[in-house]
């Protein structure tokens, strides 16, 4: 696992979007063969998107042919609710790219038969032969995507309820009302996660530090879903200087040491 050490949230920003940006590139996608990247929404990857869109624009990157699956939505929120994350993607990156609509997939909250939307979500994936490169952000509980500690490792796309710890957190999102987030959501699973090529992981804040210590120092545990990272074969978390206040001052300069100049 590679830990990048970034001095603030702008240059993980940036570190962030130039790998996607290079990856794709590296990659050069077609029709036939599209870059296949999962994402996440939450506050983390705002700044990130912010710069893919600053580097299409540019014409550093196009998405033409990209394909997309989102991480998680959640369950009865319509795609037009400000804070459905098929709002979210839309207002903070398909909207400015050239990524085709057909592309892009995203878990239906609103779907009749959840489990089903899930199972086709799953076998969408293997159509394209997986994906490339997973990005995602960590909950201050450790949890990615909404795999909550205590959720499986073989886990795959499925229904979940959230926990308290996390309708807390995402209540400031809805006016501070715990009663307005909905409580159950459809996430892809950790083994939908760990089954990428490539996964790359971003933390930045002070909240995050309890998160980044079990991940980096901890054992691997399903009470903290992130630390399944250690076992990946190109796992890569990207953190600011906050998200470190709580690992060890050696650990800290042996990922500064070995990852100088990255
Ligand atoms: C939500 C999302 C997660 C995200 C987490 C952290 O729970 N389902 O995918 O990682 O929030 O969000 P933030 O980046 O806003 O801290």
């Amino acid at each position: 696992m590679r830990v990048i050490i970034k001095d603030n949230y702008a240059q993980v920003s940036k570190w962030a979007a130039e790998h996607v940006i290079e990856k794709i590139n590296a990659f050069n996608p077609t029709k036939e063969k599209p870059f296949v990247l999962g994402l996440p929404t939450g506050s983390t990857p705002i700044g990130m998107y912010q710069n893919l869109v600053k580097a299409y624009q540019e014409g550093r990157v196009s998405f033409k042919n990209v394909v997309t699956f989102n991480m998680d939505e959640y369950v009865g929120l319509a795609p037009t609710h400000d804070q459905s994350y098929h709002y979210f993607m839309h207002q903070n990156l398909f909207d400015h790219i050239d990524c085709p609509a057909e592309n892009i997939h995203i878990l239906n909250g609103l779907a009749e038969d959840l489990e089903a939307e899930c199972e086709a979500y799953e076998a969408e994936i293997k159509k394209f032969g997986g994906i490339h490169l997973f990005i995602g952000g960590i909950g201050p509980d450790g949890h990615i995507a909404f795999n909550e500690p205590g959720s499986s490792f073989s886990s795959r796309t499925r229904l979940k309820t959230l926990t308290t710890d996390t309708i807390i957190a995402n209540s400031r999102f809805f006016d501070n009302d715990v009663n307005k987030v909905p409580k159950l959501a459809l996430t892809v699973g950790i083994a939908t996660v760990m089954s990428a090529d490539e996964v790359m992981i971003l933390a930045n804040g002070h909240n995050k530090a309890r998160a980044m210590q079990q991940v980096v120092e901890g054992a691997i545990s399903q009470m903290w879903p992130i630390s399944c990272l250690q076992n990946h074969r190109h796992g890569i978390l990207v953190a600011d200087e906050a998200a470190c206040a709580e690992i060890k001052v050696a650990t800290y300069r042996y990922f500064k040491d070995i990852e100088k100049g990255n």
